[in-house]
């Protein structure tokens, strides 16, 4: 029987870990903190609200009495929680990248801290294939140099080179895994995949970024819990673990793949100014993860199908997050002057 701790489990990878633990590893109880930022949402973790394994603080992880209370009797940790968005951590004002560092960095730190207070017996480092930069060919290895080139993935880095530091220095079982762009449900959307989706369905403009030639790797949501799950249970202290869908495509391909799910136009796509700093391609080496037995279990183009389903089917959750205030304000900020200027793809 363990007792975790999940940070940021109100975001959208964290409760759908809760929902995945919760199912697979019954025994288990989970503690969950979260500062309930725009990003996090108690809605999101309904469907275990009553569960009587499941318990929510609302809390800061750079807030270490808050931290100290939400650890209590955990045996680990898995820290998803942080600030997410690259496009915010690009937003120009102290405000928006300060954020990154502060959670994704010196958040790690008072996490790390309070574990090794503990002797926590695992704790599990959620970071991202953002943190190798631009892949310009082939596929990242986890002994790869790390080149992050936004505040966002830099701030990510940080916080695994701090946690790294605690196996080194203090013996710490640590695990960090880096995972590629994941979809599923409970995607806040601002995020490519449920921001196209939802405006798709109000016929808005979808606005892509330069050329539309990026390349990610999709991952679906649950294959990346269960990732997660496997490396903190089976993986080498010190050791990092690549998660990647194995499913490259451009943001050109996933957009035309939503269009064509929900039966919209082409001319829905706009083509506005890009991301500053835009990485083009990433692209993950999984051999490391495969050896401890993981392998993605769903197929892309099912998921996607279901992923475009989930939010055809639940306005009654997207709906009010995109006519909140802070969203329509973030969402004029970001593409308003943009898509003025914008063209048809
Ligand atoms: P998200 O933005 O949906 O959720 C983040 C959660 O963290 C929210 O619930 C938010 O309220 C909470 N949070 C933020 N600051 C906090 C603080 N100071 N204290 C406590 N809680 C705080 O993000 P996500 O997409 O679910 O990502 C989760 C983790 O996975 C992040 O660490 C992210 O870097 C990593 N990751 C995400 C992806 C992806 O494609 N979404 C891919 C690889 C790795
Ligand atoms: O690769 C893992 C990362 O994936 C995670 O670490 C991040 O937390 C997560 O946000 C995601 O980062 P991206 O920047 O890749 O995701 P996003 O959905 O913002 O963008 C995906 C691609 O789509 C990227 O090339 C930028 C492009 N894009 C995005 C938005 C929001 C557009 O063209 N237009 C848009 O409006």
């Amino acid at each position: 029987m363990e007792k975790i701790l999940v940070t940021g489990g109100a975001g959208f990878i964290g409760s759908n870990f809760v929902r995945v633990v919760l199912r697979e590893r019954p025994e288990w109880q989970v503690t969950v903190i979260d500062k309930l930022t725009y990003a996090g949402r108690l809605e999101n973790l309904a469907e275990v609200q009553d569960d009587s394994r499941f318990r929510f603080v609302q809390g800061d992880i750079c807030d270490a009495k808050a931290v100290a209370q939400a650890m209590e009797d955990c045996t680990m940790v898995f820290n998803f929680a942080a600030e997410s968005h690259v496009d915010r951590s690009l937003m120009g004002d102290p405000e928006h990248a300060g954020a990154f560092v502060q959670t994704d960095v010196y958040g790690v730190y008072v996490l790390l801290e309070e574990a090794k207070r503990r002797g926590i017996k695992r704790f599990l480092q959620v970071s991202t294939d953002e943190v190798y930069g631009h892949v310009p060919e082939g596929y990242s290895l986890e002994t790869d140099p790390l080149e992050p080139r936004s505040p966002y993935s830099a701030s990510k880095a940080g916080g695994e080179l701090i946690a790294r530091s605690y196996f080194v220095s203090h013996d710490m079982p640590i695990i960090t895994t880096r995972g590629s762009n994941t979809f599923g449900p409970y995607q806040y959307p601002e995020k490519l995949l449920p921001l196209f989706v939802t405006n798709a369905l109000d016929d808005l403009a979808l606005p892509m970024y330069g050329d539309g030639l990026q390349c990610r790797d999709w991952l679906f949501v649950e294959d990346h819990c269960r990732g997660i799950l496997l490396a903190a249970e089976k993986g080498e202290p010190g050791e990092a673990y690549n998660v990647g869908g194995g499913n490259e495509r451009n943001n050109r391909e996933i957009t035309q793949t939503i269009l064509r799910l929900l039966d919209k136009p082409e001319s829905l796509i706009r083509r506005i100014a890009d991301r500053p700093g835009h990485d083009r391609r990433y692209a993950l080496n999984c051999d490391k993860i495969k050896a401890l037995g993981w392998q993605p279990s769903h197929d892309f183009e099912v998921n996607m199908a279901a992923t475009v389903k989930w939010y055809r089917e639940h306005e009654a959750w997207w709906r009010p997050l995109k006519s909140d205030a802070e969203y329509q304000q973030y969402y004029q900020r970001n593409y308003q002057e943009r898509l003025k200027e914008s063209a048809a793809a």
